[in-house]
């Protein structure tokens, strides 16, 4: 039974399919790839149950599509404080404008990730829900808000969202099941998230100098029969092990016993191996405070936990540990677990192309370690690898594949990388040096001073010499009165770096996300308007043309 095409809802019965069939279209926001792992799950589930599915970046979407959609499932992660990610930055501003359509067909579902350590816990996927819901569309499942450990209440998102989708689009046709569909697609390599690879520390160098005040370190981990790939832009997924000392202080403190036998996922194991592998003991958090106010009975953290803004300035100073330290109590192994969240694995940018390195993988990551209540603190992440984790030692390795991208063709690069930010930009030299390929290449790096902090400093001084590196514009802060930044250099630039945008160049931004790359933005945005002859307007046009074709990339933390 062919259908008219006069009806949008025809039944989608027998084989042969309605003229205008219904299309189910998912839209992520994504920054480090979650938010579309989610929608491609989505995707796969929606596929299984028979429904014709579009998958689709909101990057690579043209807002004027949404007039002819029915059915739209979204997922986006959010950014420092509340902003949408990259790909998702048009989309959530054209939702708001005056541009925007009446979507009274639309049937939607928002899965929103974000970090509830946050103040804007999911702000864009809130946004999205509250945009669409403004301009007419229902919700035919309410918004799922997922903190850091997603999955779980993902799956069941998709599970739920899917059905609703099938039932709504496919009312009369046989109901369908979508529970089986819902579990990841297979991903190419044996290794994962959930299924690390257990790699070798190979090497770990201090990069500044003895006078710095910055603790960087160089590492470089071997893959060595991993099978593993990645590509320049890429990140690594570090799998880090609690301080022992931490673990047996939070033990004593709180008079745990620490070969309680407690159940984590699948496994059963002791407290003391939980503590150590799978709870978060570093960074404390809003919900620690109150359960544990909670279960042991403490006033003084109770009344805390009811004023939002004290109780963040509160676990903004300590780590879990501070607040163990000042409130020793006494609880059971499975009470104390209740209170944590699970460990997460640091992710950070690579700074290595396998063209030159082939199967190690490098990393610049800054040490945090700080004093504070007359103890030494240190990072989770960046303490064991710098600090407990002997050269020869095991870590627990995963690629998380990003849209940071070289450019296909021999545009030219421009890259901005102060501090740590310069990671990816040793993997693209490295790519570009390696592969021969043609590029030209522009690097602005910014760090405190010349002597103590000019990170690879020997290598930018040969790919200079060699040719490979066209350009570098250095940003020493502290090295006279006045501050100089990354974003002073492009002002002084200025000529020079507009003709390389109208070359084609591709521009990349690596690094701090709430002051920095908003700095950069805002230069860039001038020197459209100054060189460009543009209106402020037109600027921020040229920006976002910029970023939809893929010229405007950033990885910022
Ligand atoms: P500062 O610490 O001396 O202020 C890497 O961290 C470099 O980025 C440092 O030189 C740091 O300078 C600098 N930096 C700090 N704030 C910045 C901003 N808003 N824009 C660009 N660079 C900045």
């Amino acid at each position: 039974q062919a259908g008219n095409g006069q009806s949008g809802s025809a039944p989608a019965g027998g084989s042969t399919a309605p003229a205008k069939a219904q299309t189910l279209t998912i839209l992520f926001g994504s920054q480090t790839g979650n938010a579309k792992g989610v929608a491609e799950q989505a995707a796969a589930a929606a596929q299984a149950a028979g429904l014709q599915v579009r998958c689709v970046s909101m990057g690579d979407y043209k807002p004027k599509e949404l007039k002819s959609e029915t059915h739209l499932l979204v997922t986006s992660c959010t950014q420092g404080e509340g902003d949408p990610p990259d790909d998702a930055i048009d989309f959530h501003e054209f939702l708001a404008s005056k541009k925007a359509p009446k979507l009274a067909d639309v049937k939607y579902s928002v899965l929103a990730l974000g970090d509830s350590s946050y103040e804007f816990f999911c702000q864009t996927g809130k946004d999205f829900d509250e945009r669409l819901a403004k301009l007419g569309a229902t919700a035919i499942e309410p918004r799922v808000d997922c903190d850091v450990e997603y999955e779980a209440d993902a799956s069941a998102w998709i599970e739920r969202a899917v059905a609703a989708m099938a039932t709504d689009m496919q009312s009369g046709a046989a109901q369908v099941s979508v529970s089986a569909a819902a579990t990841p697609t297979a991903t190419t390599s044996a290794y994962s998230k959930k299924h690390p690879f257990t790699a070798t520390l190979e090497t770990n160098q201090k990069i500044t100098g003895r006078d710095s005040g910055k603790d960087i370190r160089h590492f470089e981990i071997s893959l060595e029969g991993s099978g593993l790939t990645y590509q320049p832009g890429d990140s690594l997924g570090i799998w880090f092990k609690n301080d022992e000392k931490i673990v047996n202080e939070i033990i004593e403190k709180l008079s745990l016993d620490a070969n309680a036998q407690l159940k984590v996922d699948e496994d059963t194991v002791s407290l003391k191996e939980a503590l150590t592998r799978h709870y978060e003991l570093t960074l404390s958090h809003p919900a620690f405070v109150s359960k544990f106010a909670e279960l042991t009975n403490n006033a003084e953290l109770a009344k805390l936990a009811e004023d939002r803004a004290a109780l963040r300035e509160y676990i903004d100073g300590r780590q879990l540990i501070d607040i163990i330290r000042e409130h020793a109590a006494s609880l059971s192994a499975e009470q104390f677990v209740t209170c944590l969240r699970r460990l997460t694995p640091r992710l950070y940018s690579i700074a290595s192309s396998q063209a030159e390195v082939d199967e190690e993988v490098h990393l610049t990551i800054a040490v945090v370690r700080y004093e504070a209540f007359g103890e030494e603190h240190f990072g989770g992440a960046s303490g064991f690898l710098a600090e407990r984790l002997e050269e020869g030692g095991k870590v627990d390795v995963f690629v998380e594949h990003s849209h940071f991208r070289l450019p296909e063709d021999n545009s030219p690069v421009i890259m901005v990388g102060p501090g740590t930010g310069v990671a990816p930009f040793r993997a693209f030299m490295q790519e570009i040096d390696s592969a021969e390929r043609e590029n030209d290449t522009w690097l602005f790096f910014g760090n405190p001073n010349f002597t103590e902090d000019f990170l690879y400093q020997v290598e930018w001084q040969g790919y200079l010499k060699d040719g490979t590196l066209n350009k570098i514009d250095l940003a020493f802060s502290r090295d006279q009165a006045e501050k100089v930044y990354v974003q002073d250099r492009m002002l002084e630039q200025a000529q020079s770096l507009w003709q390389w945008l109208e070359n084609g160049a591709y521009f990349y931004v690596c690094g701090d996300a709430t002051r920095m790359a908003k700095d950069v933005h805002e230069a860039l945005i001038t020197i459209a308007q100054e060189q460009g002859g543009k209106s402020r307007e037109d600027a921020e046009t040229y920006m976002s043309e910029l970023r939809k074709n893929k010229r405007y990339q950033r990885d910022v933390y």
